[in-house]
């Protein structure tokens, strides 16, 4: 048994945050945050709103491209950054804002890599008997654990959710997965604080190195990219559609020269949504179902990188 994705959907708060109103706030430019970055706005969440309020709607969505009624989804799996509360985990209070009950449900904690990392355990416990369908989920508020006077990295983040449904198969629509972490560069790119008796020991802020997350994200990128090309005998003609992570559009590009994939066929949102971590995959591959450019047989390669450091490909057979 194996498992297909069988709809997609995706949510963006209505509040947009322009460069011109960013830089209103910090010693910043349109120009700048464009020429280095290729973003020129993001979503932000409203104060009411929580990671899992943009979960719900994204996921909603899928069900409904899916033909999924919500109380019949089994197991739900939310990957994200900047979950709800400390406990219980974003996904059980999905479950419950959903109406479904009794399946598994639990976070994954891979940064801008969750969504890979969660789609390839769905896939797993779908093919090995442990669910029946799967609900997967990157939802992010990074608006929260930004330091807004930090031009550095505020510029480069949003907010928003994508979300799959993964329905058994006997044909493989999840061809192959290949995930990686390397713990020894986790001061590069993290939120060093946690809680601590009644506060927040440490910083509580997203805190990098953004030159060093560059070559780091570019080198694995195209490495990780290369095993799954080998791994199912192909080569980068044969990939129609490329799906990486939304960090920076100079990272993507780099990427996408180096596998010799051209611009064409990669799907890109980060001028609109900047980076939103776990969700940014869901989100553009939400956007390119819906608008078209995917169709039924293609191969479309998914790219994710981020914290940890984490890193990993999935292969689709749309
Ligand atoms: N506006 C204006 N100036 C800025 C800003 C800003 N928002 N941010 C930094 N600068 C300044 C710096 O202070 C520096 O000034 P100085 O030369 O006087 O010291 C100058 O711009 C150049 O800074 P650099 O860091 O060299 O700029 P660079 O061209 O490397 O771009 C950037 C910085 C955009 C962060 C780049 O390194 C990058 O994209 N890194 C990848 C980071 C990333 O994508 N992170 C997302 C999370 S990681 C992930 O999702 C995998």
């Amino acid at each position: 048994m194996r498992s297909r994705v069988a709809g997609t959907g995706s949510y963006l708060p209505s509040q947009v945050l322009t460069n011109h109103e960013l830089a209103r706030r910090v010693d910043t430019s349109d120009a700048w945050i464009r020429s280095r970055t290729g973003i020129r706005e993001r979503r932000i969440a409203a104060p009411a709103e929580s990671t899992s309020d943009l979960a719900l709607h994204a996921a909603r969505a899928a069900l409904d491209a899916a033909g999924v009624a919500a109380q019949d989804v089994d197991l739900i799996i939310v990957a994200t950054t900047t979950p709800d509360m400390v406990f219980p985990s974003t996904a059980c209070l999905l479950q419950a804002k959903l109406g479904a009950r009794g399946g598994p449900a639990f976070d994954v904690q891979a940064v801008c890599s969750g969504f890979v990392y969660a789609l390839t355990v769905a896939d797993r416990m779908i093919a090995g008997g442990l669910a029946r369908n799967a609900l997967v989920v990157g939802a992010e508020i990074y608006s929260r654990i930004l330091d807004w006077n930090d031009r550095g990295t505020c510029v480069l983040f949003g907010d928003g959710a994508g979300a799959v449904v993964l329905l058994p198969s006997t044909t493989p629509g999840i061809v192959s997965a290949h995930l990686h972490a390397d713990g020894r560069y986790a001061d590069v790119l993290c939120v060093p604080g946690t809680l601590s008796e009644g506060q927040v020991a440490g910083s509580p802020f997203v805190r990098m190195d953004g030159g060093a997350v560059f070559k780091f994200a570019v080198t694995v990128l195209a490495e990780v990219a290369g095993e799954a090309l080998a791994a199912a005998r192909l080569t980068a003609a044969d990939i129609h559609w490329l799906v990486p992570h939304q960090a920076n559009i100079r990272i993507i590009e780099a990427t996408a020269k180096r596998l010799g994939v051209p611009m064409e066929r990669v799907v890109t949102t980060v001028e609109r949504h900047a980076n939103t971590s776990a969700a940014s995959i869901p989100l553009a591959l939400d956007e390119a179902a819906r608008d078209g450019r995917l169709e039924t047989g293609q191969r479309v390669l998914l790219l994710g990188v981020g914290g940890g450091f984490t890193w990993g490909a999935v292969l689709l057979q749309w």
